[in-house]
């Protein structure tokens, strides 16, 4: 970060908080400002585990060094919170179809273009279906942009465990009668939710997937028995 950016800090933090919320009104509640606050603090709490972790390999192997920061704080912070801005599943028609909203936003809020630059790729790289179309890109920019790791894992997160089914039939409710129904819901399952576990980029990411997709699992086996005996 430049200095000037350095001292922008607390105004950029507070207004892309307002401008997050503000944005997120638009989404259903499957998707909401909630989920960004979620985001956030899981990716805040991954990026302090990574730290520690590192920290204490380094201790325990002489000389003892104190590691240097694996992640920028505000960076993570920042991406976290713009993280769904821009989505080109929720562009709403007639709207300014600007392809870089998370650059625009920061660079008019007083950031440097390159802290702008730097948080509208670690955004776009947090794509699902973009990653499964290119794994590689993904990995190439996390050698360069080491935040989107977790902030990736943290949206990941969120999409799996408990809060992550009670996402999906939110999801669906808000579908309404147009969307495919409560009986779909299970196959969002198959072909994303339970793929994300081997797709973490942080040790920390995978083990608390681990643990997330079982619920899944479990959710799933006791959806099926129940079906078997009701239809
Ligand atoms: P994000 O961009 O935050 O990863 P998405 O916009 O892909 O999330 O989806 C929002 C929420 O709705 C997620 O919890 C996701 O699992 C759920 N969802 C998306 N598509 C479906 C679907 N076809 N059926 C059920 N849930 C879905
Ligand atoms: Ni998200």
């Amino acid at each position: 970060l430049t200095k000037s950016d350095q001292a922008l800090i607390p105004t950029l933090l507070s207004e892309t908080h307002a401008f997050a919320k503000a944005y997120m009104a638009r989404y259903d509640s499957s998707h909401d400002f909630s989920h960004v606050l979620r985001v956030l603090n899981l990716a805040l709490h991954i990026a302090q585990a990574e730290q520690k972790r590192l920290q204490s390999v380094a201790l325990v192997a002489p000389p003892a060094t104190k590691v240097a920061p694996l992640y920028d704080t505000t960076i993570v912070t920042l991406a976290a919170l713009l993280h769904d801005v821009g989505d080109k599943k929720y562009i709403k028609e007639g709207e300014n179809n600007d392809e870089f909203p998370v650059k625009t936003f920061l660079v008019g809020c007083g950031a440097s273009e390159a802290l702008g630059e730097r948080v509208q790729t670690i955004v776009d790289g947090v794509s699902y279906s973009k990653e499964i179309k290119d794994p590689q890109r993904v990995l190439d920019l996390i050698n360069s942009y080491p935040e989107l790791a977790v902030v990736q894992d943290a949206d990941r997160l969120d999409a799996i465990g408990a809060v992550g089914i009670g996402r999906t039939f939110t999801f669906a409710g808000a579908k309404g009668s147009g969307g495919a129904g409560m009986e779909n819901v299970l196959k969002h399952f198959e072909e994303k939710l339970l793929r994300l576990g081997s797709m973490m980029k942080t040790k920390t990411g995978s083990e608390m997937a681990e643990k997330r997709v079982q619920v899944l699992r479990e959710f799933e086996r006791c959806w099926l028995e129940e079906k078997s005996i009701a239809g």
